[in-house]
């Protein structure tokens, strides 16, 4: 029984058994190689880009994306009528996440290299770029910028990775690039 003290009172002193000495290194080294794993995949899998994060609130960062939205949006989508906005090339874009939608649509150029800055206006989030497979976390208080240079023309899905409620699998974005 474990809360008895133990019977033998240098348990800790005894010569462990060689099948166990030999688990004890295996596990060992595996956890070099998963720890070793964590940068290779950051440079060469290239799913989880580097990126820098800077204090905000929800109402600063929903004023920079609704500037951006005012002044850049071409068109709407949808019933809901979701604005399509697109910001001169290479400038600062701003992207928001809020239960349950990434806001707005963005419309950017191929080649290009834009700025685009990411937060959310309540509950953590998820930023998975789909097809190609890019991942980040989006929280609140919190501005995540990546330096991004589409080399593909297409519409990208973005979807939320994160669960974020009753509405997470419907938490949908689309970013196109001409
Ligand atoms: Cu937002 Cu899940």
């Amino acid at each position: 029984m474990s809360i008895m003290p133990p019977s033998q009172r240098i348990w800790w002193n005894e010569p462990i058994h060689k099948i166990e000495i030999t688990w004890v290194i295996i596990a060992l080294l595996w956890c070099l190689v998963l720890f070793l794993w964590m940068p290779y995949w950051h440079v060469y899998g290239k799913q989880n880009l580097s990126n820098e994060s800077y204090k905000t609130t929800a109402e600063l960062f929903e004023a920079k994306t609704q500037n951006m939205v005012s002044k850049y949006t071409v068109r709407t989508e949808t019933d809901a009528e979701i604005p399509v906005v697109a910001p001169p090339a290479g400038s600062d874009v701003y992207l928001l996440g809020r239960l349950w939608e990434w806001w707005p649509i963005l419309e950017l150029e191929k080649g290009k290299s834009y700025r685009l800055h990411m937060s959310s206006l309540d509950y953590q989030h998820g930023f998975s770029l789909q097809p190609v497979n890019i991942n980040l976390q989006i929280l609140p208080q919190y501005e995540t910028v990546i330096t991004l240079t589409p080399s593909k023309a297409g519409e990208y899905g973005v979807i939320c990775n994160e669960y974020c409620g009753i509405g997470h699998h419907q938490m949908l974005g689309k970013i196109i690039v001409k």
